[in-house]
């Protein structure tokens, strides 16, 4: 019986062990947990979601506190257009993250950084751009290009000096999306290195409408696979969502896959950037509390845990600290939303907005409790405590269970209380 150790993903000269922990965004994939993948020889995922309030956090830099006092008048007005990001502020956060993952490195692994396209940020070329660059300048091994189609992304950075060697892949839902990017990209003279292929079972955003639920992710990836093999283009193909054993990984690396790319069962490790009482959440979560619904601002559904203190709360949109979901034209779905509730209930001390949420905010404050709707089997992961909590893990446990478990076991901890 084959076990995922006996299979390796070849990205040029790397050869890996085939499992990649995905992004997960503003600091749930952390730096520790992506060294963890890059030690144990997978690929791990730092994220750029939010990177000032990240690095504030990590670093005590203050890039937040400057950006409220520099947009404060702005704060009691709708017209959000003014809120710009400072662009070298935006860069000088991502080397400095980037650069202190990298430098940490250890094994033979790689470390990635998940940008999301949707991080509009009221300039999405020019902070795209910036983001991207800044990362290759600090020295990240590759960038996953995630929530979005990015057809200009290639173009954005294809005469920095490591457009070529850097590993750049993207996540699709659909063999229509890569076709697009494909076509779109050619001009750029360079095919992705890797491509996710992420179904309706994954936690964050969802490249799919309110019917994910008709689409399953091995038909997608058979797909994926057979029009790469029909166009005569050599890139590995790594499908994501929903797996949650070894075994599950094996079944898509049978049949053609070179990796897979794992996030949920990492997010009640110790690694992981989520809050210890939010993790317990996570345990507890039973398959009824996980919903797919349309409070994102970016317009994508997204999968959450149903008590998420973000749902139906109405705070004050935060752009002036924040603003990294302010479109093209200064406008976020959430500051619309809000702004329609303070106009219906005048006198109101604090409204309800039932239909979006301040992404931002709420991220930044792990009030959004997104996950994988395999949520609900984590509890089966792990041991129960005395105290009725449960045992959280550690990357190192977790990553080695999907390396080397057969027969759809899933190897518990050592327990750490009598
Ligand atoms: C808590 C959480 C946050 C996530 N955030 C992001 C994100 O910021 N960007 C992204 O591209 N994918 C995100 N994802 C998706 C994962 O990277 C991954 O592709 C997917 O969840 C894999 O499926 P699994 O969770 O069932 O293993 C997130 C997933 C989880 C569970």
């Amino acid at each position: 019986m084959k076990r995922v150790d006996d299979f390796r993903l070849q990205l040029g000269k790397h050869e890996l062990v085939p499992i990649m922990i995905g992004g997960m965004g503003v600091d749930i994939s952390t730096a520790d947990l992506a060294l963890e993948a890059a030690r144990l020889g997978g690929v791990g995922h730092i994220s750029d979601a939010m990177i000032k309030t990240v690095t504030d956090r990590r670093y005590q830099t203050k890039f937040v506190k400057e950006k409220l006092a520099l947009y404060k008048s702005s704060v009691a007005t709708d017209d959000k257009t003014a809120v710009k990001f400072d662009l070298g502020k935006i860069e000088e956060a991502t080397r400095l993250h980037v650069a202190h993952a990298m430098e940490r490195k250890t094994g033979s692994g790689m470390i990635f950084v998940n940008c999301m396209e949707k991080l509009t940020m009221n300039a999405p070329r020019e902070t795209l751009r910036v983001r991207m660059r800044a990362a290759l300048d600090a020295g990240i091994d590759g960038i996953t290009l995630a929530a979005g189609l990015h057809l200009g992304s290639f173009g954005l950075i294809e005469d920095h000096p490591r457009f070529r060697d850097a590993k750049l892949g993207i996540i699709v839902s659909s063999v229509r999306a890569l076709q697009i990017f494909l076509k779109k990209s050619a001009r750029t003279n360079r095919l992705p290195d890797y491509v996710v292929v992420e179904g309706p079972l994954a936690g964050g955003h969802l490249g799919f409408g309110m019917d994910w639920a008709q689409y399953d992710l091995a038909t997608i990836v058979v797909e994926v696979l057979k029009y790469l093999k029909d166009e005569n283009l050599s890139i590995p193909v790594i499908p994501a969502g929903g797996i949650f054993t070894g075994s599950d990984a094996v079944g898509f690396l049978e049949s053609g896959a070179s990796a897979v790319q794992v996030a949920t069962r990492f997010t009640v490790a110790r690694e992981c950037g989520l809050p210890a009482n939010v993790q317990q959440y996570y345990f507890t979560a039973n398959e009824d509390d996980i919903v797919v619904n349309e409070i994102s601002p970016t317009g994508y559904p997204m999968r959450m845990i149903k008590s998420s203190p973000a749902i139906g709360d109405g705070i004050r949109p935060n752009c002036e600290a924040y603003g990294y979901l302010l479109d093209a034209n200064g406008k976020c779905a959430y500051v619309t939303a809000y702004n329609r509730e303070v106009e219906a209930h005048p006198g109101a001390r604090k409204v309800k907005v039932m239909d979006k949420t301040c992404l931002c905010t709420h991220m930044r404050n792990f009030d959004l409790w997104t996950c994988g709707q395999l949520t609900y089997r984590l509890r089966d992961t792990t041991h129960r405590l005395a105290d009725g909590g449960y045992q959280l893990l550690s990357a190192e446990h977790v990553f080695k269970d999907y390396q080397f478990s057969t027969d759809n076991q899933i190897a518990l901890p050592e327990r750490q209380e009598a």
